[in-house]
This record gives C-alpha cells, structure tokens and sequence, in this order.
C-alpha cells in the first residue's frame, strides 16, 4: 500500500537571502520527499515566504521601496537558490496571499468563538527614533535567565530558555541602537494554556521526537502563557477583523502559510484541499529548526485544534548548522549565502555532505571544509563516481557498450547490494542520512575491492568476454547504488540514467538487472572539490571587517584628470539610495586622524557614519547641516564602530573635501534624484 504524504518546511523569511544553515532544512527535507516518491509513494512538499512583520516593514523602509516590492524581490530570489540546490518545492507560495489572509480570518474566528481570545493593555516597546513599535526579535539585551548577552527579546540562543521582551535586562533597539520607550496599547491574548491538556495529549501520542519531549515538559512544567497575537500599526500584514489599526503577528500567519500553500497548489491543479490537507487519507509532517518548536509544538497545533483542523502526524526538528565548528559568521566568512555558494561549487556536493552529516536528531551538525573536501573526494568521487568511470568507458569504447550476463560471483555481489534495500530505506524513513551513507559507501567500497580483484583493465587486453562479465556486474552495481543515492543526488543520478540508457530509476528497480543490452556515451560525472574555489567562496562572502588602515580612507584621493569610471546602467545608479540628512552630531575619533564620527537624521532612521572629512571640516561647523546620504550602503564594521552609511563629497582629499549639500528646506529622510 502506498503513502499519501504532504510535507512542509520552515517558510523562511522574506528580509534576508537563503544560507547554507537554511540548507540544512531544505536539504532535509528534499532528500526525505524525494525518497517518499522514490519508494513509491505520493509525497507533496508545500512551503512559502514568510513576509509579514516589522523587519520587512524596515528593509523596505531602508531600500525605498515597498514592502511588496521587496517580498516580490526576494520571492524570486529564494526560490532561484531553492531551485539552484534541486530542492523542489511542489508549491513555493507566499504568506501575503488572499488564501492566506482568509485562513488566517478563519482561525481567528474559531478562536474568538471558543472564547480562546482574550483582551488586555501591555506596555511595549516602541523605538523613538525609529518611529515604531519593536518586535520581540528587534529588541536585543541580556537573557535574564542565564546571562547571556546580545540575545533576542523572545528566546535565547544559549540556554533555549523563552521570556517576554520586558525581561531583558538592558533592552535596546536591534535597529538604531537606541533604549526604547516602554508605551500601552491594548492586545488580543490566544489563551494557550485551555489547550495544554490536548496539547499533552499530542505530544505524548509521538508529534515530536523523543529529545525534544524533554523540552517541551519543561515548557509545560513551567506553565503556558497567553500569546500575544496582534501588533498594532504601522505593520505589514493582515488587518484583524473588528479591531481598528491591528494587525495579526507575523507568528500568528506563518503556519497558516503553510496551509495556503497547499490551498493554492490545489486550487490551479483541481485538487480537493480538503482531502489533502485535513483527512486521514494523507499523512502531514512539518520539518523545522530548533529555534522554532515553541511555535510548532504549541501554539500552532493550538490553533488548529480550536479550529477542529488535523494537526500534523509529527513535527522533525533538526539542530543548527556550525561552520568549522563555529556559529556562522559574516566576518570569517562562514555566512554563505546559497547564491555565493552556487557561484563557485556543485550543489551536489553539499546536498552529499549533509546527506553524510544528518541524523535526524536535534543536535547541531557542523560543516568543516576539510572535512567536506575530504568526504566529496573520497566518498563522492572516489568511491562512488570512479566506479562508473572504470567500468563505463572500458565498456563504450572497447567492447562496442554492450552488457553482459552475471556470472555467480557478479549475483552474489549484486545480491549483497540488493539486501541492503530494506535498511537503506529503513534509515531514509528515520532520517537517519548519515546512517544511510554509510551503508552506502561500505558497499561502494565492496564494489571497488571486486574491480580491483577482476582488474579489468589488464583482463581487456586478453579476455573480452571476462571482462564484459566483470563490467556487467560493476555497471549493475552502480546502478544500484544509484537508486539508494537518488534521493540526495538526483543531478549525479540523472547522468547516470543517460548513460545506462534507462528510465528514471525508482527502489523498485533494485531488484532488476541489466543485461545484454547498449548503455550509451559515458559522460564526467562529478569532478573532485578545488579547494580553491572553497577558499574563493569563504573569501567573497567575507563582510569588509578591521583593516582599519584603508578603512580610514572614506574619500578616496582622486585627482581631477582621472579618466571616468566604466560606463554604469541608469539601473546601477537607481540601486543607490540617496537620502537628505541632518547632521545632528559630529565628534572627533579618537585615535584616528582623518575620520569624523557623525550622527545622521534621516526622518524615520538615523545612522551613525563614519567620514574621512577631519581635515576639512571642523566638527562643530557641521552640526545643523544638511547632506546627502547614501543610505543603503552596507554597513561596515569598522575599528571604531559600525558605519551606517557614507555622505557625498568631492574633491582631491585632504584639507580639499567638499561635502554636497542640499537646500535647507529638504526634510531629512526625502530621497535624492
Ligand atoms: N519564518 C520563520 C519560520 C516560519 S514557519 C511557519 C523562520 N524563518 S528563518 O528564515 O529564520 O528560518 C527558516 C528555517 O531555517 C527554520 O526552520 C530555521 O530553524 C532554519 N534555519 C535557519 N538558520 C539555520 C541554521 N544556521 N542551521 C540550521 N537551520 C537553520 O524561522
Ligand atoms: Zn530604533
């Protein structure tokens, strides 16, 4: 009997560009769909954007541009990393979508006539300078339960432990820096706690693995609180039904995305929704990250259970990525963007490296590239890959590519690969990968001790049929190896088909044998990793950081008759952000002897810029002043702090600088064109 399975993965936010930490998640979760599809059954996989809340509001504040625009913009782009790693979505949807919203509707309503909402005043953060309130991730300061500092206002790296943003101990504003105000609006309240019996129940009937189970007792043990489901406006997201200037937190439609989804694949493909997504006939499984359980193991099937919706069969969780041992980082050059990635190495390696890494437990798996230059080659294009490329070309170009027959031997090896199907599979189901691969290449390696032993390069030169035998044997063993890798390499697996001639190869298709028949044009398979390249992906994702010798040289020394940069697009110079500013402060840096600190006024955004105008400007002759700014400048972390921007300027250097400014009537904040 086949499976009917709809799966989902973690909607990844709409402000920032897909890594290699999210490709874990994806990678996890594609390889587990495409191997439900391998073993014959029916697997859909459903995800989206995430594109409400407030750092979305605030990128597209920064950019100018709109928060559609921007949630556009990046839809495009997370689903080209998605595509460029072969993760295939069978919907990759967005949460901004009127399915969404009319879902989210939906479960609100339930909510409020299950008397599951409640109403009542907080105090909460709004930054000033900002001119908004500030989400719990927006707020940074030291946990208040085990003193780490630089955590989130809602969850803490270190000790996992959760808190309200008003326990923080030292709260600032993740935007500008500054304190933030503590001001009352009134709130709706999901009233988590009426469902920590069936809540309990759930988990206690398998929804989580078993080391998470610990967690959640400790969630539960020390008490559910009500969740704060609405943020007030300005927010980008969904009005709330019957409340003036509300809006649902981003949390609150997030989950629901997934459902939308699925709803809107349904919908263009004459599906029944229901059926798929709330009936028994089909299985449903979400894959998350650890820093999100609270909101899957908890207020998610909450929801759904005041909404009388099916909850998911089982929630997996996976740890986080650490590079070289280390939590990801920008400057050593570990956050790798998937597009980074992509632009240097085959996706194929590290959908292979994961495979080899992943264990289906919620412990953090680490990728050092030693370790996954070493494994590629070895494993991958060792092992694996040279197993074809000592059989296949032999085969094309000496013995007319035609098979063979098995003889004894060869069937007793082929049924050693065979045999090993069940507890493949077995370990794919458990998303035990790494476990898998193991299996994968101990056989790999039975396989290569065979070719060694047979030596058909040295038996062409006198036997041909030996040696077709012996080949014959390799080319099926290859292919078995092929359908138990499938699922972690399909591009590896495609060129493979190609050259044996067959159809896509399934897990059923372990049990067959190819004999006496033509495989075609063997072609390169996979090439060994360049470390070059690796260190050439590390150094482009690298954020400019110390060398704070030229990065004291904001004005470049031109002299006047330099020729003209290359000739740029009326697009390059629309990508530039030029705002009116205010320079509300100017200090001297200590220690530095061409650089002006200043603090810019920006309307809705203040910056904090770092200028090497010191010889030509004194700084009490700037305050006041109105400037230009280029506003979306990456910021750079520099010796003395954190550059936000760069002002205009021109001239030679030196004691000649002359800052561009603007009429004093511009309001600061009004884009320059
Ligand atoms: N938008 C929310 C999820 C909403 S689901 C209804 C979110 N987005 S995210 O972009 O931050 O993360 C998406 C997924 O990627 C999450 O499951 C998260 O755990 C996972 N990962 C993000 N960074 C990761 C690593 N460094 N390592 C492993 N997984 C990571 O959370
Ligand atoms: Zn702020």
């Amino acid at each position: 009997m086949s499976r009917k399975i709809v799966v989902t993965s973690a909607l990844p936010y709409a402000n920032g560009a897909i890594h290699i930490g999210h490709l874990v998640e994806y990678l996890q979760t594609d390889i587990w769909v495409r191997f439900q599809k391998l073993a014959g059954n029916e697997c859909m996989y459903f995800c989206a954007d995430d594109t409400h809340g407030t750092p979305v509001m605030i990128r597209a504040r920064a950019e100018g541009i709109t928060p559609e625009e921007l949630i556009n913009r990046v839809h495009s782009e997370h689903l080209g990393d998605f595509t460029g790693f072969g993760i295939e979505f069978n919907n990759y949807y967005s949460t901004h979508s009127e399915e969404n919203r009319l879902f989210s509707e939906q479960l609100y309503k339930h909510a409020v006539d299950n008397d599951s909402i409640s109403k009542r005043d907080i105090e909460q953060a709004f930054c000033e300078s900002c001119d908004m309130w500030l989400p719990d991730r927006y707020i940074r300061g030291i946990c208040p339960r085990c003193k780490a500092e630089d955590q989130y206002g809602d969850s803490c790296d270190m000790c996992s432990g959760t808190h309200q943003p008003t326990e923080l101990i030292d709260p600032k504003c993740a935007n500008c820096g500054a304190s933030p105000v503590r001001k009352k609006s009134t709130h709706l309240f999901f009233k988590l706690a009426d469902y920590g019996d069936r809540l309990k129940e759930l988990i206690k009937n398998g929804y989580v693995q078993t080391s998470v189970m610990n967690k959640l007792d400790e969630w539960f043990s020390s008490g559910l609180r009500d969740w704060d489901i609405s943020r007030d406006g300005p927010y980008f997201g969904f009005k709330i039904p019957g409340e003036e200037n509300k809006f649902f937190y981003v949390w609150l439609d997030a989950p629901i995305g997934y459902m939308a989804s699925c709803k809107n694949y349904c919908d263009k493909n004459g599906l029944d929704f229901e059926t798929l997504w709330n009936s028994e006939e089909y299985e449903l499984y979400h894959f998350i990250g650890k820093d999100i359980m609270y909101f899957h193991a908890l207020f998610w099937p909450a929801m759904l259970i005041s909404a009388k919706m099916k909850t998911a069969n089982k929630l997996f969780v996976h740890g986080f990525l650490t590079v070289n041992g280390q939590k990801m980082s920008k400057s050593k050059g570990t956050f790798i963007k998937a597009a980074t990635y992509l632009k240097h190495l085959d996706p194929e390696y590290l959908r292979y490296y994961y495979l080899s890494k992943l264990t289906g437990g919620v412990e953090d798996i680490d990728l050092s590239f030693e370790d996954f230059t070493a494994k590629i080659n070895s494993d991958l294009v060792g092992k694996l890959a040279n197993m074809a490329s000592r059989s296949g070309p032999m085969l094309t170009k000496k013995l007319g590519a035609m098979l063979g027959k098995l003889d004894d031997e060869g069937r007793e090896l082929i049924g050693k690969l065979q045999a090993a199907k069940e507890s493949i599979m077995a370990d794919f189901e458990s998303l035990n990968y790494a476990s898998a691969s193991r299996q994968i290449s101990g056989l790999a390696d039975i396989c290569n001790k065979y070719i060694d032993q047979k030596q058909p390069w040295t038996t062409i030169k006198t036997d041909e049929e030996t040696t077709r035998t012996t080949l014959t044997v390799v080319i099926n063993a290859v292919k078995i190896l092929t359908i138990y890798l499938k699922a972690a390499l399909p591009g590896y697996a495609e060129k493979i088909e190609q050259f044996l001639g067959v159809e896509p190869l399934t897990f059923a298709d372990v049990e067959t044998v190819l004999e006496d028949r033509k495989i075609n044009k063997f072609v390169r398979l996979v090439e060994r990793v360049d470390k070059e390249k690796v260190e050439a992906m590390v150094e482009e994702s690298k954020e400019d950081i110390g060398v704070p010798q030229a990065e004291e040289n904001q004005v470049e020394e031109v002299k006047l008759d330099e020729p003209l940069e290359p000739e740029c697009t009326i697009e390059d110079v629309m990508k530039v952000d030029l705002r009116v500013a205010k320079v509300v402060s100017a200090e001297l840096v200590e220690g530095a002897n061409k650089l002006l600190h200043l603090e810019l006024d920006l309307g809705a955004l203040k910056k904090s810029v770092f200028a090497g105008i010191r010889k030509a400007y004194k700084p009490e002759d700037l305050v006041g002043k109105t400037v230009i700014c280029v506003a979306n400048l990456k910021p750079r972390q520099m010796k003395f702090g954190l550059s936000e921007g760069m002002i205009l300027a021109a001239g030679p250097g030196g004691e000649e600088v002359f800052m561009l400014g603007i009429d004093e009537g511009a309001k600061p904040g009004m884009r320059v064109h």
